[in-house]
Formats: C-alpha cells, sequence, structure tokens
C-alpha cells in the first residue's frame, strides 16, 4: 500500500470516526451494486444508511432465527451426506449463507444448498472473482482496456443474471403490496414491530424508504445486492474459520460440544432464539475467530481534511489510510504477549471490560461500521450449532497454541484449502437427515 497503515486502536477509533470517505478501490464492485451503502460516496450513503438502520434493529433481526435455524438443519444434513469423507467445507457453507440471505433479504428459497449450479450461485461468485482480478492486475484496471478482456463479458453476462433475477422478485414484491393497500389501505402505515413476522429486508426497505414514493427499483436492486454480498461471504468464511480452529482445538470443541448438550440434550428440535443467548462459550469461539481471522483484514478510508492522531501522527489532507484489523487484533499491546494464541476466553466479560473497545474492529468502529453484525453473529451461530450438535470436526490437530491456517483475498480473506476437514457423527446423536426439513 502507499497509504499508511495502523494497527493501533486508539488512532484507529478517530480515523474511523471521521473519515467515512472509501477508496476508489471499490469502484470495480460499482456494476454489480452501484451506490449500495457499503462503497456508496458519503453523500449517498448518509441517507441510506439511515433508511437502513431501522431494518437491522435487534427485535427485527430476531425474527429471521427460523430462517437461519431451518437452512442450518439442512446444511447439518448435508454435511453429513459426506459420510466422513475429508471434504471442502467452504461450498456447502457457502450455499447455506446464501440460502438464508436470499431468504432474508429477498424473502424467496433459491435453494442454493440443493443446487451446486444454481445460476444465482454460480453468477455471484464468478462478478465477484472478476472485481477481485481487476483489484489485483493493474491492466485490467483501465475501464477501456477492461472492456476489451473475457472479464468484461463475464461481468456483463453475471450481472444479467443478478439484477434479472432481483428485478424480478422486486416487482413481483410491488404488485404483491400494492394488492394488499388497494384491499386495505391501513395497510401502508408506518410498521408495527409488535405485529411484524416473517417478512424480508425488502419489505422494510420499501416501507422504510416511504413506500410506493421511497426507494425506485434500481435503489431497491442496489441495497439489497449490498446486503447479499456484504453478508454471503463473510458469514461463511468466519463459520469456516471456526470449524478449522475446533478441529485444531479438540480440548475446544469439548468444551463446545458439553454447551450444545446443555442447552438441547438429546433433542433433535430446530434451534430457537432462547438458545442463542444460552450459548455463551460458542460465542466467544465466534469472536475469538473473527479476533485471528478477520474475513475483512483491512478497510481503506480517504482523508478528506488533514487530522492529527492521538499518536502524533499528522494525515494530510487528500491522503488515504489503512486500517489493518488483523494487525489491530494481533498487536501485543493490546492483546498480550500470547496475541496470535487462540484463546476464547479472551472474550469473557470481566477481560474483554479491560481492553480497549476498539481493539476488536472485525465489524470496523464508527459510524460507517458493520450494520449486518448481530445479524452475522445470529447466523454463524446458528450454523455451528447445528452442525456440531450432530458432528465432531477433524482435522491436523495444532502442537501450539497459535494456529495456522494459509490465506488469501478473494475480495475477503478465505482459507485457501477451502477449509478441507472431516466431520464424524457423534456416536450418540440421531442424524440430522433424519429430520423434516422443509423445502
Ligand atoms: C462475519 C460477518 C461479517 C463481517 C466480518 C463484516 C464486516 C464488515 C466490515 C469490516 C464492514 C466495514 C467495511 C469498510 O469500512 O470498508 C462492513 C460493512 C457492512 N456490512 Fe458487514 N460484515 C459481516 C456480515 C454482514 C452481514 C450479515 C450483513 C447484512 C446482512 C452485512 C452488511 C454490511 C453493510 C450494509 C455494510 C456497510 C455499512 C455502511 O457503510 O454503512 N455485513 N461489514
Amino acid at each position: 500500500f502507499s497509504e499508511p497503515v495502523s494497527v493501533d486502536p486508539v488512532d484507529l477509533e478517530m480515523v474511523m470516526r471521521t473519515c467515512m470517505e472509501k477508496d476508489d478501490l471499490h469502484r470495480f464492485i460499482r456494476p454489480i451494486i452501484g451506490y449500495g451503502a457499503i462503497f456508496a460516496p458519503v453523500s449517498i450513503w448518509r441517507p441510506r444508511r439511515k433508511i437502513l438502520q431501522p431494518a437491522f434493529k435487534p427485535k427485527i433481526v430476531e425474527i429471521f432465527v427460523p430462517v437461519f435455524a431451518e437452512q442450518s438443519m439442512k446444511l447439518s444434513c448435508k454435511l453429513s451426506e459426506t459420510g466422513g469423507r475429508k471434504v471442502k467445507l467452504l461450498p456447502y457453507i457457502g450455499a447455506y449463507t446464501l440460502d438464508s440471505t436470499c431468504e432474508t433479504t429477498l424473502g424467496v428459497k433459491i435453494n442454493a444448498q440443493d443446487d451446486a449450479v444454481s445460476p444465482f450461485l454460480v453468477e455471484l461468485g464468478r462478478v465477484l472473482q472478476v472485481a477481485t482480478e481487476r483489484i489485483f492486475r493493474l491492466w485490467l484496471q483501465p475501464e477501456w482496456l477492461f472492456r476489451c478482456s473475457p472479464q468484461y463479458r463475464q461481468q456483463r453476462a453475471g450481472c444479467e443474471v443478478l439484477h434479472g433475477f432481483t428485478d424480478h422478485v422486486i416487482m413481483k414484491k410491488r404488485e404483491e403490496l400494492k394488492a394488499k393497500q388497494s384491499k386495505s389501505p391501513e395497510s401502508d402505515r408506518p410498521i408495527d414491530l409488535s405485529d411484524y413476522d416473517s417478512k424480508s429486508f425488502l419489505e422494510l426497505l420499501i416501507h422504510f424508504s416511504g413506500s410506493a414514493g421511497g426507494y425506485s427499483n434500481e435503489e431497491l436492486r442496489e441495497e439489497i445486492l449490498t446486503l447479499i454480498i456484504g453478508s454471503t461471504d463473510s458469514t461463511a468464511s468466519t463459520i469456516g474459520y471456526a470449524l478449522d480452529l475446533l478441529a485444531k482445538y479438540p480440548h475446544v470443541q469439548d468444551k463446545v460440544h458439553e454447551e450444545l448438550d446443555e442447552v438441547f440434550g438429546d433433542s433433535d428440535r430446530l434451534l430457537q432464539k432462547e438458545d442463542l443467548m444460552r450459548l455463551k462459550y460458542l460465542d466467544r469461539v465466534i469472536k475469538e475467530t473473527l479476533r485471528l481471522f478477520p474475513p475483512a483484514p483491512f478497510l481503506i478510508r480517504k482523508v478528506e481534511e488533514e487530522i492529527t492522531l492521538p499518536s502524533g501522527r499528522v494525515l494530510p489532507a487528500g491522503s488515504g489510510i489503512v486500517a489493518s484489523v488483523w494487525g489491530t487484533q494481533r498487536n501485543p499491546k493490546y492483546w498480550g504477549p500470547d496475541a496470535d494464541a487462540f484463546d476464547p476466553d479472551r472474550f469473557l466479560p470481566e477481560r474483554a471490560a479491560l481492553r480497549h473497545p476498539c481493539a476488536f474492529m472485525a465489524f470496523s468502529i464508527g459510524p460507517r461500521n458493520c450494520i449486518g453484525y448481530q445479524y452475522a453473529l445470529m447466523s454463524i451461530k446458528s450454523a455451528l450449532s447445528s452442525v456440531l450438535r450432530f458432528h465432531r470436526v477433524k482435522g491436523r490437530v495444532e502442537r501450539g497454541n497459535t494456529p495456522h491456517i494459509r490465506v488469501k483475498i478473494d475480495v475477503m480473506m478465505k482459507a485457501v484449502n477451502g477449509h478441507e476437514l472431516t466431520l464424524e457423527r457423534r456416536s450418540q446423536r440421531r442424524a440430522p437427515k433424519d429430520l423434516q426439513i422443509v423445502k
């Protein structure tokens, strides 16, 4: 990077609270998501964030728990079918996150877990691959040169499928809402959270943006695709890293199993929202996973007006700064001399209270932080609990306290081997495939 890199949470807190504008590299993802909130310039981002915010209130997000529960039990069934063979887990997990994200954002089941060649799944992977290639292959960066490349044609074809599908769902939803409203004009009133049942972010965004006079179909598409892209790979990678770490540290996995047995006993019921609160050790495992292997390992911000950081470092106007999430979350000054070691108990409330609150920044910090972090934690917890209730995950046991997983940057930071691991049935448990899963 030509920009300075910081690993100091005190400095970074100031940067992330004052510099809202993002880096130009994000232009490569613009053909897919346009000006969706995540990478939009501040003037567009600010009003869109305001509209998005109420849709992510905990009371609304927890309405999606039954979707996570059902889709994650399906994931557990699919993994049972691998019959104890060593497999790359990431494609299975990615299909789970895409299924649950599409169901919660669009309100439709796309069944990616049943169909590895689901056009949405295939094209989403392809367009993200092209965006990554453009970041790392300089010759693909000038627009005129890119337009002569095969990647450009792939991107166009991919966007046609993704946009076509999303536009179709948006149109259907508009028609449905219009029909509902003509039957009962009352239905356009502000949403009452207490009678809100399993709707989707799409419906919420239509309401919160002002219903018929609010977002255009294009704006809705941009916001929905942003949520799908922001959610799918980041959540899937975290689930993969957590399973990898549990395979490396069987004594930690034993503790997770103990807690799951306490909460679920021998029952094969689906997870409920009350269970999430009780899975406290699993919660610490997830946070420690995100600390050591953050899916977004660095964040880039533009500096519009000169600022002097608490360390005395001056960032001139017009410069940029890289916030190293990876470096900050392994900084021995804040995490101790064993900062690289895997120790979920760092997140015990009494130990966390002693730390600088921004030493953990996997979901970023400040006004432009991850709006979906509670949603992500619920989805990850649901997936891990459903898989580990029925299985033991096995791989190479790590000898020391520092886990080693080879990673690569592919929009998100991903494991090079796609989390090649084995899932063995826990002997005393029923197979999840015995369960009735509604497709
Ligand atoms: C483990 C999972 C996740 C991680 C680690 C993660 C991480 C992040 C980070 C680091 C940012 C800030 C990016 C930057 O400043 O450049 C961000 C932004 C964002 N994330 Fe997440 N995310 C996760 C899951 C989700 C989910 C599940 C959703 C939606 C359902 C989501 C939606 C968003 C959105 C919309 C933004 C942009 C916020 C804004 O600019 O106002 N993320 N995420």
